[in-house]
């Protein structure tokens, strides 16, 4: 039997932080509303593009694994914001690392698509048409927020990680997963006009409406996670008890600690994350496995349970097992541009393009 071991990791934060306080000087809200409703207290904004970062948590992972990008066969960039539509974010991310054989695509399942394209890679490793597959999660989600809305503008965050999966013989790697999507809640979750559904010449000026029902997400993240999670045990047998880490996306504290109740996992099983970060969509998770293997939570063979859910409403859980290598063969000392801006700076163009088109649809 063939497996797909993880043999790399790497993440990709960018430098400027925009904390709760920072927000609270255009939006109002304040520290202590952002903290005990969702667990952020602050976030990281992008100077670079999305393949930056991408490219950037590939480039450690490849370290970490020990391997040449040149040695890849396939690249996933699971993505919800890619820099252009046409060509693919990947094939950026391909030549910036130098992953010259590899086939490349965007994968967008948005919060969820990192989850998704581990079980996509892993089966390609599995089929035997691939051996060594890199997946990443990254994306921008800030970009595209409304931010005249403070119940989601104050979510989101900037973030990449990246994984190597290797083809080996013994048990290890992705066991088993149930993924889904609810997609007749699609409606709840939107950056309307975002694609072709947008009128063509019709003086619409790059302002895209962002739909978001957070009651009715926090509802169906909660029961599609936990319908995720209970497929996935029931696929391998296996009790709540017996996973030693839950690695959960990162979208709000309370949905973490639900889902963490319902396993029964005490504090120490559970990995959060959320108040550095916010919610990094498709990076979270591959972002919190990176963290903790650093922090030393993660032991040889344990067996680790990711589950997320987002936009469509696709949602996920699959289960892992880890090998034998905890630490990285190597470190990529390459590091992001610096940044002459404060996320705040970044951001003020985004918020005052926002206020001007609230303010043209008024009249
Ligand atoms: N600051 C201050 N007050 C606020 C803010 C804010 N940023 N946002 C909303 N409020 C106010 C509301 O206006 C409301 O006031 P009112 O009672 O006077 O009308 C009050 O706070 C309560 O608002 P609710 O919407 O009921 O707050 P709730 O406790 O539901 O929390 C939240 C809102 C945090 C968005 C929650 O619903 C949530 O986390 N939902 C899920 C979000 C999520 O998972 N997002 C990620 C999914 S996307 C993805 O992963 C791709």
């Amino acid at each position: 039997m063939r497996y797909a071991n993880i043999t790399g990791w790497g993440k990709c934060l960018p430098p400027s932080v925009l904390s709760n306080e920072d927000l609270a000087t255009f939006l109002d809200t304040s520290d202590e509303w952002i903290s005990t409703r969702t667990g952020i207290k602050e976030r990281r904004i992008s100077h670079v593009s999305t393949a930056e970062l991408a490219s950037l948590a590939a480039k450690r992972a490849l370290a970490a694994a020990g391997l040449d990008a040149a040695e890849l066969g396939m690249v996933i960039l699971a993505t919800a914001c890619p820099d252009t539509l046409i060509p693919n974010a990947a094939s950026a991310v391909q030549a910036n690392i130098g992953a010259v054989n590899a086939a490349v695509f965007d994968l967008n399942a948005a919060c969820t698509g990192f989850v998704y394209g581990l079980s996509v890679g892993t089966a390609m490793i599995r089929s035997g048409a691939m051996k060594k597959v890199l997946v990443i999660g990254a994306d921008r989600i800030p970009y595209f927020l409304d931010y005249n809305q403070r119940d989601v503008s104050v979510l989101f965050g900037d973030g990449a990680g990246a994984v190597v999966l290797e083809a080996c013989d013994e048990e290890c790697g992705l066991l088993a997963e149930k993924l889904g999507c609810d997609g007749e809640a699609r409606d709840i979750l939107t950056a309307r006009d975002s694609g072709t559904v947008r009128e063509r010449f019709s003086g619409a000026d790059g302002f895209f409406e962002v739909n978001f029902e957070g009651q009715e997400i926090f509802k169906r993240a909660v029961r599609g996670m936990g319908q995720a999670i209970t497929g996935v045990l029931e696929k391998l047998a296996l009790e709540p008890e017996q996973i030693d880490l839950l690695v959960p996306h990162q979208a709000n504290i309370r949905i973490i600690d639900t889902l963490a109740k319902r396993l029964k996992a005490p504090p120490e099983k559970v990995i959060v994350n959320i108040e550095k970060y916010g919610n990094t969509s498709a990076a979270t998770v591959p972002i919190a496995l990176c963290e903790a293997l650093e922090t030393g939570r993660i032991k040889p063979g344990d067996k680790i349970l990711m589950a997320a859910f987002g936009a469509g409403l696709t949602w996920g859980a699959v289960v892992l097992k880890w090998g034998s290598r905890v630490t990285p063969v190597s470190e990529c000392s390459e590091e992001l541009p610096p940044s002459d801006r404060t996320a705040l700076e970044i951001l003020t163009p985004w918020v005052n393009g926002c206020r001007a088109a609230a303010a043209k649809k008024a009249t």
